[in-house]
């Protein structure tokens, strides 16, 4: 078993919380240990030879369908309790909750997230990760699991920032990134090869009665 805690005041999420405080996003090239990476990625090529990844839906509740022109991504939701690989994870992203809420006093109360694989060619179209009808969603953050990405594999994760700057993330395994979920438009560009990544949402409590 192997429990990785880390404080909510290590020196890394201090960072990440000061980045979101000066510019909404932050990207952190060795967030993961890679050992950690490696088990991540493992366990997500389990989860899609067992057929658990599903083609990701666009829109919310009833409103949901599967638009591969939109995006291609398979996804799983993950559950606390289903991997201790997982509950690493969440754990982690947990103190880094708890590191936001004290230095950015966002009142975050949960963290929901899913494995993503896009196959080579997949993407997903520019968008903005609130849905119109629910703005629980505050911050995203994606981990990348992809093992010896190159730029020129394609893949990356492009931000519209302000002032009509793009930055684009290359999605090489171990980094994370970070943005204010209703602030930062965004997408992700075809790959030549399969993409992997876990993504999330941490969310503040809801006004609405559903
Ligand atoms: C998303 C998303 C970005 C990425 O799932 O909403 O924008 O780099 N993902 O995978
Ligand atoms: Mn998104």
């Amino acid at each position: 078993m192997r429990a990785m805690q880390i404080p909510y005041d290590h020196p890394l999420l201090l960072s990440i919380v000061d980045d979101l405080a000066v510019k909404g996003w932050s990207q952190q090239n060795i967030f993961l240990p890679e050992g950690l990476t490696l088990e991540l990625a493992a366990e997500c090529h389990k989860r899609a030879a067992e057929g658990e990844l599903a083609p990701a839906a666009v829109g919310r509740g009833p409103f949901q369908e599967i638009r591969e022109g939109i995006r291609g991504d398979h996804i799983q939701w993950l559950e606390p309790g289903e991997a201790a690989i997982c509950d690493t994870y969440l754990n982690l992203m947990d103190s880094l909750r708890l590191a936001m809420n004290r230095g950015l006093f966002l009142g975050l109360e949960d963290f929901e997230s899913h494995f993503a694989m896009y196959p080579p060619g997949a993407f997903y179209l520019k968008h903005v990760d609130r849905f119109r009808d629910d703005d629980r969603r505050m911050v995203s953050a994606v981990v990348y699991l992809n093992d010896a990405w190159l730029p020129e594999h394609g893949g990356q994760l492009r931000m519209y920032l302000k002032d009509n700057v793009e930055y684009d993330v290359v999605p090489t395994g171990g980094c994370l990134v970070v943005f204010l979920s209703g602030e930062v438009p965004h997408e992700v560009l075809p790959a030549t090869r399969e993409r992997l990544s876990l993504t999330g949402w941490f969310r503040r409590r809801g006004n609405e009665p559903f």
